[in-house]
This record gives C-alpha cells, sequence and structure tokens, in this order.
C-alpha cells in the first residue's frame, strides 16, 4: 500500500484527527497570486468572445438523453473556439459584490480584494491550475508553448518552436484514440504553494478537486457544442514538468487535454503539409535529443515559501508509476456501488421515484456567468421541486472525466446520496439516488437539518435553509488499489468534475447551490451506514432557492 492510502485516510478523519501542521497561520498579507505571472513573456490579445452565440447547456449536462438538443457536430477547436471556452472557464468574467455570508464580505468594495469570478468553482476560490497551450503547425500561430494568462484574457509565449512531438512522446503510444493524431494540447499544471499557503497539507487534496472542476466545464462546454474533450492523467510527468521549466515538487502538470483542431482555415496546416496516413503536417526534422524547455520563470508573489512534508509525499507517490497507464478495464473494480450490487437493499425498501430529468435551453455561457456559490443565501420558504432535484442529480451522477484510463466514460466512479430538507413531495431524510432506476431509496428518515449543520465547520451557511445536500461518494481507497496511488489525482478530480456538474446544473435550474469541503466526512459515513464499506463521502453541496431581492452592486455600469 502506497502513501496515497495514508493520506486519503487522513483526509477522511480530519475532522476529527486534525492533520499536521495544527499550528498553521496564514499569512495572507504575503500570500501568492492567483495565477501565475511571468513578466517578461510576450503577450497575445486572444480573440473577443462575447459574439459568439450561446448553445443550450443540456447536451453537457445529460449526454445522450433523449429528446433533448442535440449539438450540431463540428469538425474541431479554432481559435475563436479555445478563446471563448478559455474565457467562459478560467478567465475573469465579472466580480463578487453581493452581499453574502463570508467573513471576506467587507473587504470586496476595495479594489485591492476584489474577488473577480470565473466560470469554474475553486476549492477556497484560490485557483491553482495553470492553463498551457502546446500549438504545433496546424494552429494559427506560430508553433510554441503559451501560458493562458486570466488577468489579461491573453497569450503568454513561453517558447517557441514545434514542441508537440514532446508531448506525444510524454503521452506514450498507449494513449487513447485522439490523443496522439493532433498538434494541439492544453496542458494543465498544478502549483501547490497557491493553495498550500492556506491549506497547507490538505493542499494536495484540494488542487485535485480544482483539476476536476476545470476538466469538467471544458467537457460540458465542448460537448454543448458537438466537440468531446478528455483529460489524460497518465503520461512521462518530469518530461513535461521539463519542457515547462518547472521543479515537480513546486509545481507539476496534472494532465494533458488533447484538442481535435480544426484544419480548414485555421492557419498553416492544410492538405499539402499533411503527413501520408496522418491529419498532422510534416514533422520538421530536429535533434530527437534536444530538450527543448521554457526559461521564462513565473515571478512568486510571496516573500516567503513554506513546504509541507504530505504534499511533497503525495506529489512523490501520485508521481510513481505515470507513464505505467492501467488498461481501461482496470477501474471496473472501483466502479460506484449500486443498489443492484449491494447486499444490504431489500425489495422492501422504500423507493421514492423521481420526474424525469430535463434541462430548460439556458446557454452554456449563460449557466456559466451565473453560476456562483450562494454563501448563506439560501431560504427555506420555496421548496425545490422533485424534478429540479433529479435533473442536477442525474448532471451529478452522469459526470465522467472520460479520460485516458476510461476513455468511453463506461464506468462511474461517484455515487449520490442526497439529504432532502425542503423538497416538494419528498419526504425529509438522508437517500441513496439510484441513477438507473432514476429513484430515492430511503437510508435515514426525519429532518436533517440539525446534523448538517452540526457537521460543517464554518459559519457561511445554514444548510438546513437548502432543500437538499447532495454528498458523492467515491470508492477513493478501492481506485487506489485499482490503479495505483497516482489514482488519488482521478479519485479526487472525479469529485470536482461532480462540483462542477452540480453548479451548472444548479445554475441552469437557476437554483442557488454551493460546495463545500469543510465538513467531518466520518459523521457523514455513519449517517449513510457507509462505516463498513469504502464509500469516502468527499463533498457536501447544498442546492436550494435564495433568499428575493438579494443585495448585488452592478459594477459594470458604476
Ligand atoms: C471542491 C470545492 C470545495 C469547496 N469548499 C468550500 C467550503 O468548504 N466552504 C465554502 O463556503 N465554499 C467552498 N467552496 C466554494 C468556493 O469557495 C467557491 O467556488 C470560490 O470561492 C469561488 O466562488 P464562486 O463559486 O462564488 O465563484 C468549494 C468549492 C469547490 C469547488
Amino acid at each position: 500500500m502506497g502513501y496515497a492510502h495514508e493520506y486519503a485516510h487522513a483526509v477522511l478523519h480530519r475532522g476529527r484527527v486534525p492533520m499536521e501542521p495544527t499550528d498553521h497561520v496564514v499569512n495572507w498579507a504575503d500570500g501568492p497570486r492567483r495565477g501565475k505571472y511571468y513578466p517578461r513573456a510576450e503577450a497575445f490579445a486572444l480573440p473577443e468572445t462575447e459574439d459568439l452565440p450561446d448553445v443550450p447547456i443540456a447536451p453537457g449536462l445529460l449526454p445522450g438523453a433523449a429528446g433533448g438538443p442535440v449539438p450540431e457536430p463540428r469538425a474541431g477547436f479554432g481559435l475563436p473556439l479555445l478563446s471563448a471556452m478559455l474565457k467562459d472557464s478560467y478567465g475573469l468574467t465579472g466580480r463578487r459584490l453581493g452581499v453574502q455570508a463570508n467573513t471576506d464580505l467587507a473587504g470586496l468594495p476595495y479594489y485591492h480584494h476584489a474577488n473577480w469570478s470565473r466560470g469554474t468553482a475553486g476549492g477556497g476560490g484560490l485557483y491553482p491550475v495553470s492553463v498551457h497551450w502546446a500549438s504545433g503547425p496546424s494552429g494559427p500561430l506560430t508553433p510554441g508553448l503559451h501560458h493562458y494568462d486570466v488577468q489579461r484574457h491573453a497569450l503568454q509565449r513561453l517558447l517557441t518552436g514545434d514542441v508537440t512531438g514532446r508531448v506525444r512522446e510524454a503521452l506514450g503510444p498507449d494513449a487513447p484514440d485522439g490523443a496522439l493524431d493532433t498538434d494541439q494540447y492544453l496542458i494543465l499544471g498544478v502549483k501547490y504553494w497557491q493553495n498550500s499557503f492556506k491549506y497547507n497539507s490538505f493542499c494536495f487534496h484540494v488542487v485535485c478537486t480544482d483539476l476536476g472542476t476545470l476538466a469538467q466545464t471544458w467537457r460540458i462546454w465542448a460537448a454543448a457544442r458537438g466537440l468531446r474533450l478528455a483529460p489524460a492523467l497518465w503520461f512521462d510527468e518530469p518530461a513535461l514538468n521539463g519542457l515547462l521549466g518547472v521543479e515537480g515538487e513546486e509545481e507539476a502538470v496534472f494532465a494533458v487535454v488533447p484538442l481535435r483542431w480544426d484544419g480548414a482555415g485555421s492557419g498553416r496546416g492544410g492538405p499539402d503539409t499533411a503527413r501520408p496516413g496522418s491529419a498532422l503536417p510534416e514533422a520538421p526534422r530536429t535533434d530527437p535529443d534536444h530538450r527543448p524547455a521554457v526559461r521564462h520563470r513565473d515571478a512568486e508573489r510571496s516573500r516567503t515559501l513554506l513546504g509541507f512534508p504530505q504534499v511533497r509525499a503525495m506529489h512523490r507517490a501520485t508521481l510513481e508509476g505515470a507513464t505505467a497507464r492501467p488498461s481501461p478495464g482496470a477501474l471496473a473494480a472501483a466502479a460506484a456501488l449500486t443498489d443492484t450490487t449491494l447486499t444490504d437493499t431489500a425489495d422492501g425498501d422504500v423507493r421514492t421515484p423521481l420526474p424525469a430529468p430535463a434541462f430548460p435551453g439556458t446557454g452554456v455561457r449563460r449557466a456559466l456567468r451565473e453560476r456562483r456559490s450562494s454563501f448563506g443565501r439560501f431560504d427555506a420558504r420555496r421548496e425545490v421541486s422533485a424534478g429540479h432535484l433529479s435533473s442536477v442529480l442525474a448532471a451529478c451522477a452522469g459526470t465522467r472525466l472520460a479520460g485516458d484510463t476510461d476513455p468511453s466514460g463506461e464506468h462511474r466512479l461517484a455515487r449520490l446520496y442526497v439529504f432532502v430538507n425542503h423538497v416538494a413531495g419528498i419526504g425529509p431524510g438522508a437517500y441513496a439516488y439510484d441513477p438507473d432506476r432514476g429513484d430515492l431509496r430511503a437510508v435515514v428518515t426525519g429532518p436533517q437539518g440539525p446534523f448538517l449543520q452540526e457537521n460543517y465547520f464554518l459559519a457561511n451557511y445554514n444548510l438546513e435553509q437548502a432543500g437538499a445536500v447532495l454528498v458523492p461518494t467515491v470508492r477513493t481507497t478501492a481506485v487506489l488499489d485499482a490503479v495505483g496511488d497516482r489514482g488519488y489525482r482521478l479519485a479526487v478530480a472525479t469529485a470536482g468534475a461532480v462540483a462542477q456538474s452540480f453548479y451548472l446544473a444548479a445554475s441552469a435550474l437557476g437554483l442557488g447551490a454551493g460546495v463545500a469541503l469543510g465538513f467531518d466526512n466520518v459523521s457523514y459515513a455513519e449517517r449513510l451506514g457507509l462505516t463498513d464499506g469504502d464509500e469516502a463521502p468527499l463533498l457536501i453541496m447544498a442546492l436550494g432557492h435564495e433568499r428575493p431581492g438579494p443585495a448585488d452592486f452592478r459594477h459594470e455600469i458604476a
């Protein structure tokens, strides 16, 4: 058993046995920036994106659902689409000034404390994932490696020249279909300090959720436009860290997302330059031993950087076997349990059928722009409808990262439970959701408000006022047993992906939402009767109507 098992246990029990260091004090004045900063790298503005017509989000939230809108199939990405996806997902698209229950409220109107919002949620709002684009000759720019500068919505060229051969080499010959016959890749790095300065040893867990939230925004965004994206999590990581010029223990590549590129009219790639039998242009002849690497360095703002042994240990543990990609069937052993696989459910169980899930025609951009955490604004006077609950549960249960270990998205890794407080026609209690039957099985009956509130660590929510609180579980240790310690990134990123599906499903339905990591996981396992198994409750996700007429400030017209 690797270190990841030990870490997973510590994370799960941290509400009862605090993780070291227990005396960590966050030095906010010396905190890092919310993004990497390359002061001397050339920047190119990305194309404007607002005039790109919006498309319904439904095919992204319920892929393959019968009767929903069917997106027009597309040949692939071009620069305008890529620009729009980056802006809608991680770009800064608004400023949070609404009155809510967080302790940072008083500072928000001051420019230097401004909280700029993004379409993607982020654990603690720290956004430690850095996005790079390795672009080869079939793209519209001079081939190179670029960093996405979220503040300016611009690309910064970190290196000139086609390095996509290095990326393909790092992915290895067994990479899934579509990963090797392209020369466009998004490379996702994680800068640990951007998170660990606040969360210390818990950092590794949180950054994995951040990987999942971003990857899932992209998957939903792309699916709504008839495109498919999936992150590869197994590759020669030291080689890609070396390419980015980063020290693995400080910043590491967590995922590579191959992009299908629309060659037609996108630039220099074309039939004349295509390699026989390949969609790719002829690779230039370079010295095979040449190892290009970015020379620009991210300028860190913090003067004092602290290291945390658990984060380093998890980095090393998940680095092991990085190139030994598990076979596609390996995850079957860690698939989410269903009522059919469980023996403790009986035919006599009380089941509550749910209406069929469905989403209105809300656009994907609109859902992303309107997404936000409710932070204390839930109001139980208006119940959540059973249809809305059903739709949000289905979107969450349908979430797959469909990466290199499961390209067909066959294996569901997350199972959903729900604590019902105020849902029309469904009695209060805790239920297990069965996505195949589309119903709920009662686990505990009666009001759950006091339990929910007692086991939440912060004071910014009254969870009893939420219509329902959804709880995704992942069989984290089974994932580790099936695919090794690197599977920790996959298991927890899956929970992050579910969280992002949750936020976007709620936004599409006009409901308030709030995801949280700050709760006592063990109490939830006990309440849901999971202590004898390996299902780990990883998040709580509150859903409900918000108080009407909230105070807000329209900074954009001020
Ligand atoms: C995995 C995850 C865990 C989170 N944990 C908490 C939490 O414990 N408490 C909380 O109030 N918000 C939590 N959040 C919400 C984030 O703080 C929020 O997404 C971020 O501050 C950005 O704000 P926004 O969602 O309003 O854009 C979490 C979000 C995610 C994705």
